[in-house]
């Protein structure tokens, strides 16, 4: 048996207890339940260390497990994360092979301590174009750690917005849904994220201001974040900064703010 399916199966067999539902938000700032992440800056934080682009992308995954521990101890509900985008397939070959490897080499070595750390995993993407490797452990991955609540981490992997909303309209179109059916929730409910909050905030690194695809139905009225940080230099200080500057934000949904009305 692999080291997954061991797991798995000695989860099952424990039946494990209850995490603590987390909370989510401090008293002090408006309810934060979600952050989605566009970890950006990699290739040039690999480069100006003449390093290869992969050696970027493995700083980064340090610096995604930095900023797991800091949104659980932050009370953070649930973290989105874009890891591999539907477009990222144009990229060299050595490059999407690394990040495949990558992305298979991590789940392995982190997902006992994920579980242990109260970590619920999901995948949001086209998980049938990865490899059957891939599609195992991450299809064993969410199943183990289906039933934590410390955190939710949701890995977008051969994930975009389009594609997402080219999936749901096909599911839909094949359940035989009417025109007089169709409403924003039952849009919603045919997404990747169907039951999962939309983010309150999306933080980009590398001083980008695109959107990229990411999470492009969801993130309709998430506050925006931009830091010049590299991903890999991204950690806790620079994730109390952005929560610090959403403390700041009046949310208005389309509305308009109390004071003003
Ligand atoms: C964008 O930076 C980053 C990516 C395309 C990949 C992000 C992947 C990780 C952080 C690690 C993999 C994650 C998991 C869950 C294993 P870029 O390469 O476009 O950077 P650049 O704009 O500086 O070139």
């Amino acid at each position: 048996m692999t080291k997954i399916q061991d797991l798995l199966s000695s989860r099952r067999k424990e039946n494990v207890s209850a995490q603590p539902q987390s909370v989510a938000s401090e008293q002090s700032r408006p309810p934060i339940r979600h952050i989605a992440i566009i970890m950006d800056g990699n290739g040039r934080w690999a480069t100006s260390r003449h390093l290869p682009r992969v050696a970027g992308h493995k700083a980064g995954v340090s610096a995604l497990r930095r900023v797991v521990e800091c949104a659980t101890d932050e009370n953070i509900e649930m973290l989105s994360v874009y890891a591999f985008s539907t477009e990222n397939w144009n990229r060299p070959r050595i490059e999407v092979d690394g990040l495949m490897r990558l992305f298979w080499e991590t789940i392995r070595s982190d997902l006992e301590k994920l579980h242990r750390d109260g970590v619920r995993l999901r995948h949001l993407g086209r998980l049938h174009d990865l490899s059957p490797d891939i599609q195992q452990a991450v299809r064993d991955s969410v199943e183990l750690t289906k039933n934590n609540t410390r955190i939710g981490l949701n890995v977008c992997f051969n994930y975009g917005g389009r594609a997402e909303v080219v999936d749901a309209v096909r599911q839909i179109i094949a359940d035989g849904l009417q025109p007089e059916a169709i409403s924003e929730e039952l849009i919603a409910s045919y997404l990747y994220t169907r039951d999962l909050p939309d983010p309150d905030m999306v933080i980009r690194t590398a001083g980008e201001m695109r959107v990229s695809n990411f999470l492009l139905w969801q993130s309709a009225y998430s506050e925006y974040y931009a830091t010049p940080t590299l991903w890999p230099d991204f950690g806790r200080e620079d994730l109390l900064e952005a929560l610090q500057s959403f403390a700041q934000r009046q949310r208005k949904f389309g509305g308009i703010t109390p004071k003003n009305g």
